[in-house]
């Protein structure tokens, strides 16, 4: 970040030219210019563990890390949806591709907790109390977009009126996979009325209508854009379908087979979860091509 709001210290730079010696600017009035745009005094002051376990720390800044590349995802994601909506495939393309090397650093995030024995997570397990991911409304929000849409999950989120409005006009909205289908629906593929005017709250189910157009795109050239956007969906379904997986094997590792702090029968529900197919006729159309 190179700001020359402010003059340099003059004693440092009276005389010289810049060259590969002038140092970097180390007088600001007030704040640097780098924390007033990333501000990272908040960002690194939000961190308060509950438990004395030293381990605790990477457990609560890698969800917190999770956290904001969730927040980037459902970003391009809405801007995917909204460049479909408008019939801009070069946007939502660049967008969708941004995501897909977003969900690889989310996934890489795992590292530090993926190997999490028993009694190291116990460690602060207790502390937790009844907080677990499922309570993510940043997570929901991408689930949402995916199509798996379910008014129930807003029920945790009663009580926090901003999470909760932005929740429920997600669940209200097309799913990024609804405006996918309306623009094969708008290029050659045509599509019907159960496909087009679905009840966006309700979870997505699969169509073998949409399934055909699939196929079909998938049959014609291979250069087209419309397998640019299925391939790029692919690879979206693939990356979720692992942080999914990634996050039940740590699981299982850290605490077996015991309920979750959530509630839930824990890896068993996990398990239920991670076998949802993502945009699935990408996947079963492939065996009709
Ligand atoms: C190794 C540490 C972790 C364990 C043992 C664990 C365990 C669990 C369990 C048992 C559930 C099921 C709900 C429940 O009863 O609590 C769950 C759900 C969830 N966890 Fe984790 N978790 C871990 C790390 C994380 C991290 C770092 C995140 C990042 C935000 C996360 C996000 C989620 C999400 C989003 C769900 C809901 C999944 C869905 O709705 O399908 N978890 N977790």
């Amino acid at each position: 970040m190179e700001s020359r709001a402010h003059d340099p210290l003059p004693a440092e730079t009276e005389g010289h030219h810049p060259d590969g010696h002038q140092p970097p600017n180390l007088d600001f009035r007030g704040t640097t210019p780098y924390e007033d745009y990333v501000q990272a005094d908040v960002l690194t002051h939000l961190q308060h563990p509950l438990s004395d376990d030293p381990g605790e720390l990477v457990f609560l800044v890698t969800t917190q890390v999770m956290e904001l590349w969730f927040t980037v995802v459902v970003h391009e994601w809405e801007t995917a949806a909204e460049a479909l909506r408008g019939d801009d495939l070069p946007v939502a393309l660049a967008a969708l591709r941004r995501s897909t090397h977003e969900l690889r650093s989310l996934n890489a995030s795992w590292e530090p907790l993926a190997r999490l024995t028993p009694r190291q997570f116990n460690s602060y397990r207790a502390a937790l109390g009844e907080g677990s991911g499922f309570q993510s409304a940043m997570y929901r929000r991408m689930e949402f977009l995916l199509g798996e849409k379910s008014a129930s999950m807003l029920v945790p989120h009663r009580g926090a009126p901003r999470v909760h409005d932005e929740l429920e006009k997600q669940l209200a909205e097309p799913s990024l996979y609804d405006e996918v289908l309306r623009y094969l629906d708008a290029h050659g593929h045509p599509l019907s009325a159960a496909v087009l005017d679905r009840d966006p709250t309700r979870r997505y189910e699969p169509h073998p209508e949409v399934e055909a157009a699939w196929a079909a795109v998938y049959a014609g050239p291979q250069d087209s854009g419309l397998i640019k956007l299925g391939e790029v969906l692919t690879d979206i379904a693939e990356l979720v379908w692992r942080w999914r997986n990634d996050h039940l094997v740590a699981t299982r590792r850290a605490m077996g087979g015991k309920v979750g702090t959530g509630g839930s029968a824990g890896v068993a529900w996990l398990e239920k979860r991670a076998a949802k197919q993502v945009f699935p006729e990408l996947w079963t159309a492939r065996s009709h091509v």
